[in-house]
């Protein structure tokens, strides 16, 4: 594995690949739902490429830019034996300048859900994987793949509408929600949980589970399913729970196919979020 913290060496580096690309982007503190992304493309790719870069532009004031967990070490260990080819790690002055022009997340996708609730997140997001994505094309690799979670299921529709809108040529593969066995889906930010907060959060996923089990008994009633969620989340601070189309408009009816449902909620000051595609 290289480990390349410059623009320009990975170019160098790019123009040596023969073969398909696949691309893992992250910010670090890598887990086994990232390992999951990196699998994915080692399966399916003859190069694999992860970057791990604390995106300041998608932090708000006020969110944890500074304390999100950074561990280079133990990451690059990972990396190495995941089977990564290269891992860019560049630094904020390489990837900006001061004064850049910038991409808004589109209104409807954009605005709603963790769109309002972290009101610019979604711009600086896309800014990121925008550039990112065009480092790693740079050498026109023969097939290019980047692979994100349904974990971050607004994140990942942004994504693919911003690759169609502006005709970048890669291939988005949306891979599957890593859990641990007691349900929680695993989060950089876990580790910020204390304990009682960690047990408490267990909420989130069984209200997904609650949600999963009535549409097995056919209820499709998307306001029903969402008075029962609430209760399954009582103990904890809910921010949203929503049921929308993959276009991201809510919905009456679950459609079986073409439904996310989705919750966010705080553990003190945690915030996480779950979904379910169905
Ligand atoms: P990060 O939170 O590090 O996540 C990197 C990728 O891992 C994303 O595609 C995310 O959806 C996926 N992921 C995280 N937890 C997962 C889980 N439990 N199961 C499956 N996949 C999971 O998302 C970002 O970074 C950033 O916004 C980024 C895209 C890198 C841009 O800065």
């Amino acid at each position: 594995m290289t480990i390349v913290k410059s623009i320009e060496e990975l170019k160098k580096e790019t123009s040596k690949i023969i073969g398909t690309v696949g691309f893992v982007p992250t910010m670090g503190a890598l887990h086994e739902g990232h390992l999951s992304l990196i699998r994915e493309a080692r399966d399916s790719d003859d190069f694999v490429i992860v970057s791990i870069f604390v995106n300041p532009t998608q932090f708000l004031e006020g969110e944890d830019l500074e304390a999100y967990p950074r561990k280079e070490e133990a990451d690059s260990k990972i990396c190495r034996l995941a089977g990564v080819d290269i891992l860019f790690m560049p630094t904020v002055d390489m990837m900006y300048e001061s004064d850049e022009l910038s991409i808004t997340a589109p209104a409807i996708r954009g605005f709603i859900l963790e769109g309002t609730k972290r009101a610019g997140h979604f711009d600086g997001m896309l800014q990121i994987v925008m550039k990112l994505l065009n480092i790693i094309a740079y050498n026109k690799p023969s097939k290019f793949r980047a692979y994100f979670g349904k974990k971050d299921a607004q994140q990942l529709v942004l994504i693919e509408q911003m690759v169609r809108n502006y005709f970048i040529n890669v291939e988005i593969v949306p891979c599957e929600i890593v859990r641990d066995s007691d349900g929680l889906a695993l989060s950089s930010r876990n580790v910020y949980l204390s304990r009682e907060e960690r047990g408490r959060a267990l909420a989130l996923s069984r209200s997904l589970k609650k949600s999963a089990d009535m549409i097995m008994q056919d209820i499709l009633d998307t306001n029903k399913i969402k008075d029962e969620m609430s209760l399954v989340l009582a103990d904890i601070d809910v921010e949203y729970i929503a049921i929308v189309n993959r276009e991201f408009k809510s919905i009456d009816r679950v459609e079986i196919g073409n439904s996310i449902i989705l919750v966010a909620g705080a553990l003190g000051s945690t915030r996480l979020i779950d979904n379910l595609w169905v």
